[in-house]
């Protein structure tokens, strides 16, 4: 028996040097220490051991156990020694490496001209308000005096959601949204996305204008005049000529185009201004009294002035852009020019 004692203990030393995981391990512990295990087998025949070897054999047993259970205690720590080691390899760090740059996002060059706008007219005293882009047909048409069937509705072509609700085809709309909250005197201005079934070069179905309104009593075309050019030459450099043209718009009267000198040529004559030597930058007008009376206000008390002009457009030119459709592709290349 004690033989066989010993020979166990050599073949569980071998399987522990062996075992290279913490799973062989343990099976090696339940395999010979286990309840079932070999040496707990051999204890339980001590019965057959002589009665003279038997307190030999017991104290030889314990010790085996004990041996085999540092042995195997030992290996663990050994393998865990390892794994951690490879964890560590694998983990490593290289503290000298360069970091990676983030690269500083910026506005976007529509964002950048409105802002611009804002302020300018911010200084003028004009606050910024906004409208919704669905709008009700009757604030982008009826109020502002464009009845149905009126010939001035094909100025616009329309996104119709409903029979009458829109796309809102200008920030006009937000004019009418705003007397009619607020008595006179006013002076707001209305930056948003537009919409018209419109795509090409110079056209796409979503831009984005910004609308005027100033009210109070004895405004003149004369302060149109006065702001809207110092307004331009602030944007485009205080030597642009500007030049207004007789116009017309139904929510207007009299209503005006605004050029500037052209921002490519100078005035001299070129394919971007086709040959005139001016751009077409706005829109503007004296507010019609139609439009006054459908928000409720006195045309006799009070006189205003209105505007509206594209973003885009002003971008454009100010950049030196010759496709709209840049601003909306996200191209990285494109952007961070601004
Ligand atoms: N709403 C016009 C358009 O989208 C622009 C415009 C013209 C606005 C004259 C005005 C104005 O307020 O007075 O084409």
């Amino acid at each position: 028996m004690i033989a066989e004692l010993e020979e166990l203990q050599k073949r569980a030393e071998t399987e522990i040097a062996g075992a290279g995981t913490e799973k062989e391990l343990q099976e090696v512990k339940t395999r010979y220490l286990g309840r079932k295990g070999l040496l707990t087998g051999l204890l339980r025949n001590i019965a057959n051991v002589s009665p003279n070897e038997r307190p030999l054999f017991g104290r030889q047993s314990n010790e085996v156990k004990d041996i085999l259970t540092g042995k195997i205690e030992a290996a663990l720590q050994g393998i865990k020694a390892v794994e951690k080691g490879d964890t560590l390899a694998r983990e490593r760090v290289d503290v000298t490496l360069e970091g990676r740059r983030i690269k500083p996002g910026r506005l976007h060059p529509v964002t950048q001209v409105r802002e611009e706008i804002c302020s300018i007219f911010a200084s003028f005293g004009f606050s910024v308000v906004e409208g919704p882009e669905v709008e009700q047909d009757y604030y982008n048409f009826e109020a502002l005096n464009i009845p149905k069937d009126h010939p001035a509705r094909d100025m616009q072509d329309t996104f119709y959601i409903e029979d009458n609700i829109v796309l809102r085809t200008h920030t006009s709309p937000v004019q009418v949204r705003t007397m009619l909250k607020q008595p006179p005197p006013v002076r707001i201005l209305s930056p948003g996305r537009v919409y018209r079934p419109d795509s090409d070069v110079s056209h796409t179905p979503m831009f984005h204008q910004i609308e005027g309104l100033l009210v109070d009593k004895e405004v003149t075309f004369a302060d149109l005049k006065g702001i809207l050019t110092v307004f331009l030459q602030e944007v485009f450099g205080g030597d642009t000529l500007i030049r207004f043209r007789p116009s017309f718009f139904p929510f207007t009267e009299p209503s005006a185009e605004v050029d500037i000198q052209c921002v490519m040529c100078r005035g001299e004559g070129c394919r971007v201004c086709g040959q005139t030597g001016w751009l077409e930058i706005l829109g503007a007008g004296m507010v019609h009294p139609e439009v006054f009376k459908n928000v409720g206000y006195d045309p006799e008390e009070y006189s205003g002035f209105a505007f509206g002009l594209g973003i885009e457009r002003i971008a454009m030119l100010k950049y030196g852009i010759s496709d709209i459709r840049l601003f909306f592709e996200n191209d990285w290349r494109f952007l961070e020019q601004f």
